[in-house]
């Protein structure tokens, strides 16, 4: 009788189908709850993909670090048109979400090293899950580096020329400056990071902390992707910047579109001028 529900071992007495089984499972699947998950694939020129995994809803968790921001793609397309800014160099990546500009600066433009970083620890763990998704393995940061025997870190270096890429947990409230040397970044990148008042200053406290990054070192390189929403945020930024001597100049937009946008974002890339305190 297909439609009376069997135990597993009435089935067994009678060596029937498990049909019913089978109905109880699809059933199972057809109540599960609707997925709030999914795989989006970025074509890069190359003809490679960044493929993430992406939360469908803009906040979700608490963070608005689970969906891929306007602000990203657009840095991304900078980059690609600017590869030598990170050919060959170390990059340190703030609010870095889900990891859309690292993977694709990382599968386009050569870095030496690519540090992801956020604070949020689902977007940290939804991170290191897509990173992975994109062939990427993420090594363990500079300072809890077991270091390796001389010969087997240049035999590895040798057979795998990808960058170097880690994530850290990083907050721009609490990052110590001694946290920031051993990262050593020759350049600093964020999208969408400047939305909030409360959180600028603790974004340009961390940026301070930049700029003594040791005796015979310039400061790095900063660029700041921003979706402009409300112009007062914006300007209070600007103006938090001007208060402790990091100067500014807006960077001309890439002169391609490559991803799809609904509408055309309203973003601006800005170059900070970190003081040299050397
Ligand atoms: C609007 S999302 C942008 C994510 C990604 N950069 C993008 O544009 O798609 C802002 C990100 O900044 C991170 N963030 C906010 N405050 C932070 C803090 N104090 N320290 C580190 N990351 C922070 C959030 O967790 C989130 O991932």
């Amino acid at each position: 009788m297909p439609g009376r529900p069997r135990s597993p071992a009435q089935h067994e007495s009678t060596a029937a189908e498990p049909l019913d089984e089978l109905y109880e499972a699809l059933a199972g699947i057809l109540n599960e709850e609707e997925s709030t998950r999914c795989y989006k694939n970025y074509l890069l020129p190359t003809g490679e993909c960044v493929t993430l995994s992406e939360s469908m809803a803009i906040i979700s968790g608490g963070t608005t670090g689970l969906v891929t921001w306007d602000a990203a793609l657009r840095l991304a397309e900078w980059a690609m048109e600017n590869s030598a800014v990170f050919g060959d160099r170390t990059v340190l990546e703030l609010g870095s979400g889900i990891g859309f500009t690292g993977i694709a600066i990382c599968k386009t433009c050569s870095p030496k090293a690519y540090v992801f970083s956020d604070c949020h620890p689902h977007v940290l763990k939804q991170l290191t899950e897509n990173i992975r998704l994109n062939g990427f393995v993420p090594e363990p940061e500079p300072a809890h580096r077991i270091p390796a025997e001389p010969r087997g870190r240049d035999a590895e270096a040798a057979s795998c020329p990808k960058p170097k890429l880690m994530v850290a947990a990083l907050d721009w409230g609490s990052v110590t400056e001694e946290r920031l040397l051993d990262l050593q970044p020759d350049v600093v990148v964020a999208a969408d990071v400047v939305y909030d008042p409360e959180i600028i200053l603790a974004l340009i406290g961390l940026l301070q902390k930049l700029s003594p990054l040791g005796a015979d070192r310039k400061p790095p390189e900063v660029y700041v992707a921003s979706t402009i929403r409300n112009p007062d945020t914006y300007r209070l930024f600007q103006a938090e910047l001007a208060k402790v001597g990091i100067g500014w100049q807006i960077i001309p937009a890439p002169s391609s579109s490559i991803f799809l946008y609904d509408v055309q974002p309203n973003v601006t890339i800005l170059q900070l001028d970190l003081p040299n305190t050397t």
